[in-house]
């Protein structure tokens, strides 16, 4: 999509909020008749006049959010699909508080998300989406067309974690992820994969123990976006294109959605794209341990206890606790390797997290509160939601095993927390941060201005906290 802040005549689209003095004629009219109350996300397409627009409600001037702007937007660009309308020009009569400049990226944002559909399994496509926006001057504040351009390149990076994670297990395995990986060696990021032998020879055991069950072979995805350039950011995604469970089977209700356990592997590869697209400077390294977790003579099993790369021996309680062991080996090896400024990694982790915090939020801890609290700012600017997580002795407690090193169910309660911790046990002295996305990453039904499916929840926080690093 192409943004331009310049008067245009093309099809308008006006954004209006409670604000009387704001309204022209033809809206106090339109007010008046009750044909449009500009409530948030009411759109009315005013075909009567001579320049027909489309007008889209922001609700009470003072009670605009990031949200209720992006799903008015949302809903205004669906409204401009039904008409086939690929241009518009953009007008917004609302004041209020919330940022003016902030106001137009959220616009742009919502009707970036109109245009999103994953129809790539359907015979008759329906996919217009809108090629060109043009801001009213009056109406975007602070926000120059670099931030719009910025907006797109987050967007690009977005739409792919949304595709990765959409597209089902039968196509989206270890190898295939790895495919997509490396496509972005097209845009100048250095791309590695390491085959099973490799991996054993790095000595990443506790990842392949969990990779035995499949028939597809696991990969190790490494991306790295300048390097050489100094010390690295590291970003470790966890990469379960599967996770049955394993002989900890899941019930059939929880299992349904599981080809989204690489929904972290996909957020980092999708930053990683939207920062070679933006031409980002800043050294950054991208870990993706992938592999499927299965049932099989050859998978592992309750009881097992396997060595790891730190030379823990961990202890497998439930083998549908698999992704703490991959991220173990994964945080590990970036650790290793490439001596990063500071390792995060984030992951559909735990049902724990949704329980504590609900479907919208991400949870967060780490080992530096100042690195934690640099997350949760990055976070805030982004308007991504996110809670911190208790990170205490008490957790850390929780993945004593009697018999080995670790083992990896913490208890009944805090399970967001311990394995959190079961993930940091394996850093050696790096800063370190982990973010569980078990409950925004995937959605069964639309939520506010996103679609349902994959989200790519995170990627904006992610891209802001490496160009800014
Ligand atoms: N992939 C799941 C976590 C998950 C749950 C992600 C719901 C998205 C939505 C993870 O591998 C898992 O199964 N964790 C177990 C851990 C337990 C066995 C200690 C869980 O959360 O139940
Ligand atoms: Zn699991
Ligand atoms: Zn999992």
């Amino acid at each position: 999509m192409d943004f331009n802040i310049r008067k245009t005549d093309d099809f308008k689209l006006v954004f209006v909020g409670s604000d009387p003095k704001n309204e022209d004629e033809r809206i106090k009219s339109l007010k008046e008749k009750k044909y449009f109350k500009a409530e948030n996300g009411e759109c009315f397409l005013d075909n009567q006049t001579d320049r027909p627009c489309l007008y889209v409600g922001l609700g009470e001037d003072e009670e605009k959010t990031a949200d209720s702007i992006k799903t008015a937007a949302m809903k205004a660009g669906k409204s401009l699909a039904k008409i086939e309308c690929e241009k518009a020009y953009i007008d917004v009569l609302s004041s209020g508080s919330f940022d003016t400049g902030k106001q137009a990226l959220a616009i742009c944002e919502g009707l970036l998300n109109a245009g999103y559909c994953f129809n790539n399994y359907k015979k008759d496509k329906d996919d217009f989406a809108i090629k060109e926006l043009n801001f009213n001057p009056a109406c975007t504040g602070q926000a120059s067309e670099k931030d719009f351009i910025e907006l797109g390149h987050k967007w690009q990076g977005i739409k792919l974690t949304r595709d990765l994670v959409n597209t089902p297990a039968i196509d989206m395995y270890p190898e295939i992820l790895a495919d997509q990986a490396m496509k972005l060696a097209e845009l100048g990021v250095k791309v590695t994969i390491y085959g099973e032998e490799e991996i054993e020879e790095i000595g990443m055991t506790a990842f392949l123990s969990v990779a035995k069950g499949s028939a597809k072979p696991a990969r190790l995805i490494v991306l790295e976006l300048n390097p050489g350039q100094g010390q690295p950011l590291a970003l470790v995604g966890k990469g379960l294109t599967y996770d049955s469970g394993g002989y900890s089977l899941k019930p059939s209700k929880s299992m349904k959605d599981m080809k989204s356990d690489m929904a972290g592997g996909a957020s980092v590869i999708g930053t990683i794209k939207a920062l070679a697209l933006a031409g980002c400077q800043k050294p950054v390294v991208g870990v993706v341990a992938a592999c499927e977790n299965l049932i099989s003579g050859a998978a592992y099993k309750p009881g097992d206890i396997v060595p790891s790369l730190a030379g823990l021996n961990i202890e497998v309680d439930n083998t549908d606790a698999e992704g703490r062991l991959t991220l173990a080996d994964a945080v590990c090896y970036a650790e290793r390797t490439f001596k990063p400024k500071m390792i995060l990694d984030i992951a559909t982790l735990t049902g724990a997290c949704v329980v504590a915090l609900g479907e919208h939020y991400s949870g967060v801890l780490g080992n530096s509160k100042e690195r934690v609290d640099q997350v949760k700012a990055a976070a805030r600017e982004e308007d991504e939601k996110i809670w911190e997580l208790p990170a205490t002795e008490d957790f850390r407690k929780l993945n004593e095993s009697k018999i080995a090193d670790i083992h990896n169910t913490g208890g009944s309660w805090g399970g967001a927390s311990a394995a959190g911790l079961f993930v940091g046990a394996f850093i050696d002295k790096c800063d370190w941060v982990h973010i569980d996305i078990a409950g925004p990453a995937y959605k069964d039904k639309p939520y506010l201005y996103e679609p349902m499916g994959g989200t790519g929840h995170m990627v904006k926080t992610l891209y802001r906290l490496a160009k800014d690093f």
